[in-house]
């Protein structure tokens, strides 16, 4: 018997007619009811008694009750401020039986009413793998948060995951890569490693280059990949400008746009062709998820989803669900991030131990004209140049930190510092900042205890020299 849902009579399987004395939740609490019934339903099979109170439709492809409130939000209207898509995008509580929000499905088969069904594959959803109604609450909201340019949004097991996915997708054996010398270490090694055994050539760019990218575009270049900024280096890119000049020349733009997320810098605004998220860092936002999203256009979509479906990838569905918990949230903690964060790069600004602060938002950043054009806010992610001092000093720095924890990864609820040096890989562009450079990363612990632990770093520097 087909399971019975909200204000609905259920309906036997075998018959196709209501079963007597079950039915669930009054009608009252919607204003619109249907009962949608297989498509090999003949119609006389339905109870009149029931096919007269209620609206019974056929559906093409799958089977459900819906009910509906007028009053709900729609989160394609085009007004919604992204806030208020963070909440309202990719839920569907009449779907859910009115709950909030969606079930957690651990699924792979999908049942099929009859042979001939399963032949045409005429239901909803195919099978565990191909998606899933928790798996499209979260592509859902992400595609309404990053606006009408995106056509679609591909859920990856972790952010590098996302990256290397997007890459293969469009790149086919013996055409030319451009990517940022400033990018995350691991896609370079992708590049270098498997996209070069595949037949494809990258060559790194300076991060600053803006339009003189088109000096560097060949005739088989297919995509230029861009991060803005650098999650180490912080240079900050010229996003439009390198995205003209490649699609003046016919290749395709992705951005590592994990910084600043949608909320901060409108990639498809920009002329970003596929946006990537390490849904791990804000969008998980609490250090206890691996999650990677891309967000696609028009031109890309159907390469992107078909290479996703090829390599068999997909995320499991409690992991998807921290990462709809955390969207929901997005916009508070991002708020705060900036805001605790430009304060401390402030006050570390006039410390005398360092150097300069390699923050986007700062007047004193060299990329800071670009992002007040480009980002409406910034992360609690930015690196120091500390003055010249010994590794040993540094490492007393960072030991004696106790709210700061050590260790890679960042848009988690806490704070974290770690040492860097970007020389030994660098290809295109010299590292060289004048001193030894700190990561740091800003979270929600109140920022006078914070400013509180450093200035207790500092003193363990100053005894270390
Ligand atoms: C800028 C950037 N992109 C991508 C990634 C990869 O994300 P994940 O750790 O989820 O693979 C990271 C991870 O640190 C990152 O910093």
């Amino acid at each position: 018997m087909r399971r019975p849902r909200c204000g609905l009579p259920a309906i036997s399987e075998r018959s196709g007619t209501a079963v007597k004395g079950l039915t669930v939740a009054s009608r009252d609490a919607m204003t619109q009811c249907c009962v949608i019934v297989p498509r090999n339903w003949p119609r006389k099979q339905l109870d009149q008694k029931y096919a007269s109170k209620f609206e019974a439709r056929r559906e093409p492809s799958h089977e459900e009750y819906v009910m509906t409130k007028k009053t709900d939000a729609d989160p394609s209207q085009p007004s919604l401020r992204p806030a208020t898509r963070l909440v309202v995008g990719g839920r569907d509580p009449a779907a859910n039986h009115g709950f909030v929000n969606p079930p957690v499905h651990h699924v792979s088969t999908v049942l099929y009413p009859t042979a001939e069904d399963f032949l045409a594959r005429r239901s909803r959803y195919l099978y565990g793998r191909r998606g899933t109604p928790t798996s499209e609450a979260l592509e859902n909201a992400l595609r309404e948060l990053e606006g009408p340019a995106c056509a679609g949004v591909a859920l990856l097991p972790s952010g590098l995951a996302a990256i290397s996915t997007a890459l293969l997708a469009l790149l086919n054996a013996g055409d030319h890569l451009l990517v940022t010398d400033s990018v995350y270490q691991p896609t370079r090694n992708f590049c270098d490693g498997v996209l070069k055994r595949y037949g494809i050539t990258t060559t790194y760019y300076d991060p600053l280059i803006g339009t003189g990218i088109a000096a560097l575009i060949r005739p088989n270049t297919r995509a230029v990949f861009v991060e803005a900024p650098g999650s180490l280096s912080f240079e900050m890119q010229d996003v439009p400008a390198i995205a003209a000049a490649a699609h003046a020349m016919g290749a395709v733009v992705l951005m590592d746009n994990t910084w600043a997320s949608p909320l901060y810098f409108r990639a498809f605004d920009k002329g970003v062709d596929l946006s990537i998220q390490a849904a791990t860092k804000y969008i998980g936002g609490h250090s206890d998820v691996m999650l990677g999203t891309v967000s696609a256009n028009k031109a890309t979509w159907e390469r992107l989803s078909d290479t996703v479906h090829a390599l068999g990838l997909c995320v499991g569905p409690d992991d998807i669900y921290l990462g709809l918990r955390g969207l929901r949230t997005l916009g508070v903690r991002l708020a705060q991030h900036y805001q605790s964060g430009l304060k401390i790069a402030r006050w570390l600004e006039q410390r005398p131990e360092v150097a300069r602060v390699l923050h986007p938002a700062l007047a004193s950043c060299p990329g800071h004209a670009i992002w007040q054009r480009d980002f409406s806010g910034a992360s609690g992610l930015f690196s120091i140049v500390l003055k010249p001092v010994a590794d040993t000093a540094v490492h007393a720095f960072l030991n004696e930190l106790s709210l700061f924890g050590i260790g890679a990864s960042w848009g988690g609820f806490e704070s974290l510092a770690i040492p860097f040096n970007c020389a030994s890989f660098r290809t295109a562009t010299k590292w060289a900042p004048g001193g030894p450079t700190v990561r740091i990363h800003i979270g929600l612990e109140d920022t006078d205890d914070l400013i509180g632990d450093l200035e207790r770093g500092f003193a363990a520097l100053a005894a270390a020299r």
